[in-house]
């Protein structure tokens, strides 16, 4: 017998069915600890402002009176949950717009400086009508957010606006 068989006393066979039994139970114990871990949170889960409801309806975010917010001025305010930062603006000629701040360049937060959504990274400018770029690196426009002038004359988020150009976008209150 060679000696390193003296000192390794396992045949290769075994070796492998041990693996493999050791291998099945570690696979078990993962996928039981990923199930528990999904079953958390999904309990945990609970709907943010403007996430949709279990209807599958878009919840709306009051954004306050619109008569509040004057020509140049914004309000910045969270859409989906507390990470979807958003901008709702009044533009010089009085319309009312919302976009998300997300820059579409490299995903700085876009602000408002009375005529254009400016983004200070890069120096990235956008229009405020339709959120298209004007100057600087991002080439995409903004994502816009509906808005909704209630009778009571208080704002509100109401969903994503489709793209520019799609001519499902509908026309934004003024
Ligand atoms: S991240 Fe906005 S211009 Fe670069």
């Amino acid at each position: 017998m060679f000696r390193w068989k003296r000192n390794f006393p396992v045949d290769l066979a075994d070796e492998s069915s041990l693996s493999r039994r050791e291998f099945a139970r570690f696979l078990a114990l993962v996928s039981a600890g990923f199930t528990a871990g999904i079953g958390y949170l999904w309990g945990r889960k609970k709907p943010f402002d403007g996430a949709p409801d279990s209807s599958g309806l878009e919840r709306a975010v009051d954004l306050g009176p619109a008569a509040a917010l004057h020509p140049g001025e914004s309000k910045l305010f969270t859409f989906r949950d507390a990470d979807d930062r958003c901008i709702v603006l009044r533009t010089q000629m009085g319309d009312l717009r919302a976009y998300r701040q997300t820059c579409t360049h490299l995903g700085c937060a876009v602000r408002y400086d009375g005529q254009r959504l400016e983004c200070p990274c890069h120096h990235g400018f956008f229009e405020c009508g339709q959120g298209f770029p004007v100057q600087g690196p991002p080439t995409r426009p903004l994502s816009g957010i509906n808005l909704e002038l209630r009778a009571d004359g208080r704002l509100w988020a109401v969903g994503d606006l489709p793209k520019p150009g799609d001519p499902r976008r509908l026309e934004e209150p003024a």
